[in-house]
């Protein structure tokens, strides 16, 4: 039996992956596009490349999809579904198209998980689904959706949620937020991304016009996809329910240049505008994944996980 990891070439996805890999198992990795590792840099990957296999699969292509999925029939025992695109500023550029990838793309697969008798899907979800309610937002507030990002995730769990009462289909959602860390370039991110964390990859010159008054809940990959393999492993009682998947503190973005600059050992060409770049509060409480999923991220302190991800950069990408 295998998992089945949608965007499991993603940041959030390919981390998933290392982690059920390396314990042992066998993933499936459906993405646009895929056809093995070479020239994707997820070095970290490499050494489990025997328990990985790969399908290019887009997933609003239903036809491939379907076929695919067929092929893998009764050897999947869950669907991880991590395919967006994600929070930021490209999101409102095309609203059609990437309402169409996070919101008809899910359904696409949680349809072939019922006619293919998957029985466990985990779906990527968001804290995005709280808007900017005010910091310790727990699991039980209401959603407030305060961008179209933020609408195709409170959308996709309900869907999700509908779909397992309806069909019998095991679903949990666990709410991400804000992740950095190895296997993302800073270079290939948006302007707040590369104002904070792009020293760690080189020489970096970076004008965000927002987000030098935001704290936000940034989380360390590892700590993410940590979270989502203890939401997939955790006994049956946690069906049906949402998980935020966080590390649990906010920091102000001001504070995450000056950890750079202190790890990189200069100040960058970097400036932060005043006000928010995200319509978001931070933190998230996580207490309901702590007692319920055992779940403790390792990376609390982001400055370790700034150095975490500066090894992984000067590693990867020496300059
Ligand atoms: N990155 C964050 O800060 C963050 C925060 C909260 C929630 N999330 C959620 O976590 C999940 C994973 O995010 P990520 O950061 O790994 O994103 P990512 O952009 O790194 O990965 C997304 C993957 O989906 C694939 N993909 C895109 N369109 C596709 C299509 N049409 N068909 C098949 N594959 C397609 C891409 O090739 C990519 O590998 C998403 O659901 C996202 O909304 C992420």
């Amino acid at each position: 039996m295998a998992t089945l990891v949608f965007g499991g070439l993603g940041h959030v996805g390919s981390w998933i992956s290392h982690d059920l890999a390396a314990r042992g198992e066998d993933v499936v990795i459906f993405d646009l596009g895929a056809a093995g590792l070479d020239g994707l840099g997820l070095d970290y990957l490499e050494p489990y490349r025997d328990r990985l296999t790969f399908e290019n699969v887009d997933v609003l292509d239903v036809h491939t999809l379907f076929e695919r999925m067929r092929a893998y029939e009764g050897r999947i025992d869950a669907v991880i579904f991590g395919v967006a695109v994600i929070a930021g500023p490209n999101f409102a550029k095309r609203p059609f198209r990437h309402i169409q990838i996070n919101t008809v793309g899910m359904l696409n697969v949680i349809e072939a998980c019922r006619i293919f008798g998957v029985p466990k899907f985990i779906n990527l979800s968001s804290g995005a689904v709280y808007g900017d309610q005010a910091g310790g937002q727990t699991e039980d507030l209401p959603v407030k959706v305060t961008d179209l990002y933020g609408a195709t995730k409170a959308s996709n769990e309900v869907l999700a949620l509908q779909y397992g009462q309806t069909y019998g289909i095991d679903v949990r959602n666990a709410r991400l937020y804000f992740v950095y860390g190895p296997g993302k370039l800073p270079s290939r991110m948006h302007v707040l991304y590369q104002a904070m964390f792009g020293p760690l990859e080189g020489p970096t010159e970076a004008d965000s016009p927002k987000g030098g008054d935001q704290s936000l809940d940034w989380t360390h990959v590892r700590d993410t996809a940590a979270g989502v393999v203890a939401l997939l492993d955790a006994p049956a009682d946690v069906s049906g329910e949402a998980f935020n998947i966080s590390s649990g503190v906010a920091v102000a973005h001001r504070d995450i240049v000056g950890h750079v600059a202190d790890i990189v050992g200069h100040e960058s060409k970097v400036t932060l505008g005043s006000g928010l770049f995200f319509e978001r509060g931070a933190p998230l409480d996580i207490s309901k994944a702590r007692a319920r999923l055992g779940f403790e991220p390792r990376f609390a302190d982001i400055r370790e996980g700034l150095r975490d991800y500066r090894a992984w950069l000067q590693g990867a990408r020496p300059h």
